[in-house]
């Protein structure tokens, strides 16, 4: 007696992934267990996870396995059947924490669909028609020809409100209707499976799956409209999709359900196959006609409409294979049912291919109204490696992106049109921040420009100039005029192409112009490409990412030549903190490293602070910085106040110097650094290295003035009269209140108020157990602090580890120096005693609920509360800009109070006054916050002197550009770091690397310099 079934995914992504293997491990190891009698393997098309391939799912339990490979057989089959328990090892896992998913039913990619045209995919064995028989297969034909007239058909099909799936959306019951009515014989039916845009795969999954269903809905259409004879229209590309097909088609004629008199009601009803060869434009129905007619594939003007004048001149009526799929079930279960699913205006459901960055690869269906949101990340399961969401292109090329702002649009023909894309079959392609836009556009624009047929001048000539000006555009030779000749070439292609294609190839154009234009802009003002694709815009995919854009492979090239004065006087023209970023710097720069293809990033952030500590130690960085003022350019007469001597002030003044400004900085603190110098803790960012590195900026001709406030002794109107330009680099101190009963008890700090005066070396009173609320770099600094005053602390933060801000390494550290952690779980309540004073904090814990704009899962508080003992609380929940001096400073702000300046020059309402760090962008880290001085400096520059001067400044070195091969420098060489029982105090924890380490690191690296740019050189 059969006890259990194993059903093993045949699809054609699981081919691709080696399950005919697996089938044949489970087919011998049940056979050697002599469990073959009762355990049956059944072999079924795509179950939708496709990239988790080769996938398992066995009955009754629903056990769902993945990613199972033949040598894991013998293990699944011991644990599974013998032993009687999960195979642990080959479940999925939940996506925060470690738990596994045991059954199909909590795997939320699957238990989140409604399966109307998939429900037998994954189920049944595609090559054997009693599976779809026993699953009430052909029954909707029995009940047609034994029960239905034609016209009941169609009222059936009306009511059900299905339309097209094919990417137009046409009433499906209305165009049968059409046909119906026409009175010339022969008729034909057609079903379109051409699928030519990239990233869709779901027609082929239901061939491949369930071809019977397609085959039956076109028998009741012919039957509906009077046609007997019928085309399944299908790329070659798709080997295993006509292999079923050739089956399913011989074994309906051996079972009497295609050929004569089917049913005995007197209805013939013939099938065949026709192979296109993969044309794009074939898949446009009076192309697609040509195509079966033995002609070329091109399109024909309508009307005539197909069901006036198709195939052979004779009406013909064509759908696509979903809808064809679709028209079984209507007819078993009801109109009324279909028409129960979905929208007002689209009824019933649509099977997605989700393809691009997202976790769960494969098919999804979902009712119409579905919101994006839900579609991308709950079955999905959102953008892996922890990127952020950019934009979903649906639609294939014919279709437009979608950017976040509108992910939960629910998804239906006309919302999608509303948004500038389409439907179209259902290609879902998602793109995360490593995405270049103009990039998609020019993608998908030279798809439709190749596969054009060139029989319209619109189409053939207007989609290649497109093209052009987009290729212009990524070398970074593209000019602001170019987006209006690009937007006026889209509506001339669009208006007056003659089919689909040219129709709607402007349409990824569109939509990236619509929604990303800054990113055309940044092409063509900054020749920049923040995604690193655009590969003629970037030295190398580090230089790209880090924030001051620093020449990594340049300085690491001339380290590894012992030319250390020249790559320290690289290093710091291009980043004037190197020893500081050097150790906090989140670096952003090794996240697209392509040495972690060989085996782990270089390590850049520690290779620069070794240069700028020995220069600083050995001082080196005194000959350098000779150099460096022998450069510098002659005295302009033009004055400039910097308010601000944080990174952002800093950076900004130290290049406005160099440029022969006479430059004046003001803070209101007793000395220089901003949150560096009053923030950051010793034994991290110690305060000599500050001063140090201060010292040299300050050397290239800056004047100080402290204990200045801007609001109080300082007064702006006053600074842009005196100066030629004001720089506001003001950073973020106000403190945001945490929002819970007791927020103002005795005992509750602030991050910063702490820190504060921990730098000023005060000794802040704290209890013995101290509480500190937030995971950013802010509470990791805080709690650390506190475990040296001796406190037992604990950082209690409302999400997950792996979704704390701060640097991982940070935690990683603060939790070897025995600070605790826990996670999940929200502040409810500052609980005091009589005195006035803290006795704890009363947490609930949360659950990850509703994705948000930037793709994380916001906490949910449930009712499951605890409270954390503690003396003392400090909060670390973020600072913004202090909004009452913003207010007073008569220049324009944005809708949530902060200061408004335009993106490519930095500048505020008053031409005069620009403003960035921080201020601008709230709070955010070192680097960018100086990678804005920077740009500050060059725009401040350029509208003082009119020039483009910033290049002028940097040296220009010579060194070797000889590809390394990637066996060189052997593994990545980690920061240093002390050991716990040793991190007392301000000891610095992590030493500088040793020469052999620093060295080493520049043997690491691959030089995608050379590829790019061939000589090094680059752009500031
Ligand atoms: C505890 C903590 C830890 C951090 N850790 C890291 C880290 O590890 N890595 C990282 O990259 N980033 C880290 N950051 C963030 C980083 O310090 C900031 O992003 C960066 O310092 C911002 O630089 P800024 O110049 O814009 O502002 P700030 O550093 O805040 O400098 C602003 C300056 O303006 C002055 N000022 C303000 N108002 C006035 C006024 N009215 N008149 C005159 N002067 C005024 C202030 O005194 C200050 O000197 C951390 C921040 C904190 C709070
Ligand atoms: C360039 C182009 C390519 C097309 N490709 C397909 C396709 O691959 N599959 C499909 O069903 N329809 C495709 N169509 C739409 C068909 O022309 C036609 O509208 C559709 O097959 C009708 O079926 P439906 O009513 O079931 O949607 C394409 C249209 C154009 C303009
Ligand atoms: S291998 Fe070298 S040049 Fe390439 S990304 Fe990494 S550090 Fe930069
Ligand atoms: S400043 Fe930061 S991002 Fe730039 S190279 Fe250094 S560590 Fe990397
Ligand atoms: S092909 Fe196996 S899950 Fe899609």
């Amino acid at each position: 007696m059969i006890r259990s079934h194993v059903l093993v995914c045949g699809g054609a992504g699981c081919l691709s992934s080696g399950c005919h293997a697996v089938q044949d491990a489970l087919a011998s190891e049940l056979k050697k267990r002599k469990l073959d009698k009762e355990v049956q393997m059944i072999v079924t098309g795509c179950m939708g996870p496709c990239d988790l391939g080769p996938v398992i799912l066995i009955h009754p339990d629903s056990t769902f396995y993945q990613r199972v490979t033949a040598l894991d057989v013998p293990e699944l089959v011991e644990e599974h059947f013998v032993k009687g328990r999960p195979c642990k090892r080959l479940l999925p896992r939940e996506e925060l924490g470690d738990n596994v998913i045991t059954t199909q039913r909590d795997f939320a990619f699957l238990a989140k669909q409604t399966k109307i045209i998939l429900e037998n995919c994954g189920v049944i064995d595609a090559e054997k028609i009693e599976e779809y028989v026993a699953r009430d297969g052909y029954a909707a034909l029995g009940k047609i020809l034994t029960g239905m007239t034609p016209e009941q058909v169609i009222a059936e099909i009306k009511a059900s409100g299905l339309r097209g799936r094919g990417g137009a959306g046409f009433p499906t019951g209305v165009k049968w209707e059409l046909m119906a009515k026409v009175s010339v014989k022969p008729k034909y039916v057609i079903c379109n499976a051409d699928e030519g845009d990239p990233g869709a795969f779901m027609n082929r999954a239901v061939l491949e799956g369930d071809p019977h269903r397609v085959m039956e809905g076109m028998a009741i259409g012919g039957y509906t409209m009077g046609a007997n004879r019928g085309f399944i229209y299908i790329r070659a590309e798709y080997p295993l999709a006509i292999k079923r097909l050739q089956i399913a088609i011989e074994q309906a004629y051996k079972n009497g359900l295609l050929g004569k008199n089917l049913f005995e009601k007197g209805f013939d009803f013939d099938l065949e196959l026709r192979i296109g060869a993969g044309a794009f434009v074939c898949g446009e129905e009076t192309a697609l006609m040509r195509s079966i007619e033995g002609r070329r594939g091109q399109p024909m003007p309508r009307p005539p409409f197909p069901a006036q004048r198709g195939l052979w001149g004779k009406p013909t009526n064509i759908n696509n294979v979903e809808t064809w799929a679709a028209i079984p079930t209507i007819i078993r279960k009801g109109a009324a049912w279909y028409a129960s699913l979905g929208t007002e205006k689209t009824k019933g459901t649509k099977v997605f291919a989700l393809a691009g960055k997202i976790k769960n690869t494969g098919l999804a269906e979902v009712p119409f109204g579905t919101p994006l949101r839900d579609i991308i990340y709950e079955i999905g399961g959102g953008v892996p490696n922890g990127k952020r969401f950019k934009a979903v292109q649906s639609g294939g090329p014919s279709g437009g992106v979608i950017p976040a702002q509108h992910l939960d649009t629910p998804v239906e023909y006309e919302t999608l049109q509303k948004l500038g894309s389409i439907m179209g079959s259902g290609g879902l392609v998602v793109m995360d921040e490593d995405s270049c836009m103009v990039d998609v556009a020019r993608f998908f624009l030279e798809f439709c420009c190749d596969e054009s047929c060139g029989k319209c001048p619109p189409c053939r000539v207007g989609t290649k100039q497109m093209l052009n000006l987009l290729e212009k555009i990524c070398r970074g030779e593209g000019e602001l005029a170019d987006l209006d000749k690009l937007e006026d070439l889209c509506n001339v292609v669009r208006e007056a192409s003659l089919c689909g294609l040219g129709q709607t190839a402007p349409n990824p154009v569109l939509t990236t112009l619509k929604y990303f234009r800054h990113e055309y802009e940044q092409h063509i003002r900054e020749h920049r490409c923040v995604a690193g694709l655009c590969g003629n815009l970037q030295l190398s995919p580090c230089e790209n990412t880090c924030p001051l854009n620093m020449n990594i492979p340049g300085f690491l090239q001339l380290l590894k030549e012992d030319r250390i004065d020249d790559a320290f006087e690289q290093v710091v023209m291009d980043n004037p903190l190197p020893s500081t970023t050097g150790r906090v710097c989140q670096h952003p720069c090794e996240l697209r490293c392509r040495r972690a293809g060989v085996d782990a990033s270089v390590n850049m952030r520690e290779t620069h602070r070794y240069i700028g500590d020995v220069m600083y130690e050995s001082g080196g960085a005194k000959r350098v910085l000779q150099r460096i003022l022998k450069r510098k350019q002659a005295a302009t007469g033009k004055k400039i106040a910097v308010v601000g001597a944080g990174p952002a002030g800093l950076s900004a003044a130290f290049y406005l110097a160099l440029l022969g400004h006479k430059v004046t900085v003001y803070d209101r603190a007793p000395n220089a650094g901003g949150l560096l110098r009053y923030a950051l803790p010793g034994y991290r960012l110690p305060k000599k290295i500050v001063d140090k590195e201060i010292a040299f900026i300050r050397s290239a001709g800056l004047q100080f003035k402290f204990k200045a406030e801007l609001g109080k002794t300082l007064q702006l109107d006053k600074l842009a009269k005196d100066n030629d330009a004001v720089f506001l680099a003001l950073g973020t101190w106000e403190e945001q209140a945490l929002g819970v009963p007791g927020d103002n008890a005795k005992g509750l700090l602030s991050s910063l108020s702490f820190l504060n005066e921990t730098a000023f070396g005060k000794k802040p009173i704290i209890g013995p157990k101290v509480a500190v609320i937030g995971g950013g770099n802010s509470a990791i600094d805080a709690a650390r602090t506190a475990k040296r005053l001796g406190a037992d602390v604990t950082i209690v933060y409302r999400r997950s580890r792996g979704e704390m801000p701060a640097i991982a390494d940070e935690t990683e550290q603060a939790l070897e120096e025995g600070v605790k952690l826990i996670t999940m779980a929200a502040p409810l309540r500052v609980i005091t005693g009589n005195n006035g004073r803290i006795t704890g904090l009363e947490v609930a814990k949360t659950v990850p609920g509703k994705y948000d704009a930037r793709g994380r899962r916001a906490p949910v508080v449930t009712k499951d509360t605890y409270v954390v003992p503690c003396d003392t609380i400090i909060k670390a929940i973020g600072e913004k800009p202090e909004s009452q001096l913003t207010k007073t400073l008569g220049l324009a702000t944005t809708s949530w109070g902060s200061l408004k300046v335009d993106p490519w020059t930095l500048q505020t309402s008053n031409p005069k006054v620009y403003a960035g760090g921080d201020y601008v962008t709230g709070a955010a880290n070192v680097a960018t916050a100086m990678g804005a001085g920077k740009k500050a400096a060059k725009m401040i520059d350029r509208q003082l002197t009119g020039l483009d001067r910033f290049e002028e400044l940097w040296p220009k070195f010579d060194y070797d550009h000889t590809i390394p091969p990637p066996s060189q420098g052997g593994p990545r060489n980690p920061a240093r770091l002390i050991a716990p029982a040793q991190r007392r105090g301000n000891v610095e924890v992590s030493p500088t690397f040793t020469e052999w380490q620093a060295k080493a690191e520049c043997f690491r690296c691959l030089r995608c310099d050379i590829k790019t740019s061939g000589n090094g050189a680059k752009s500031h």
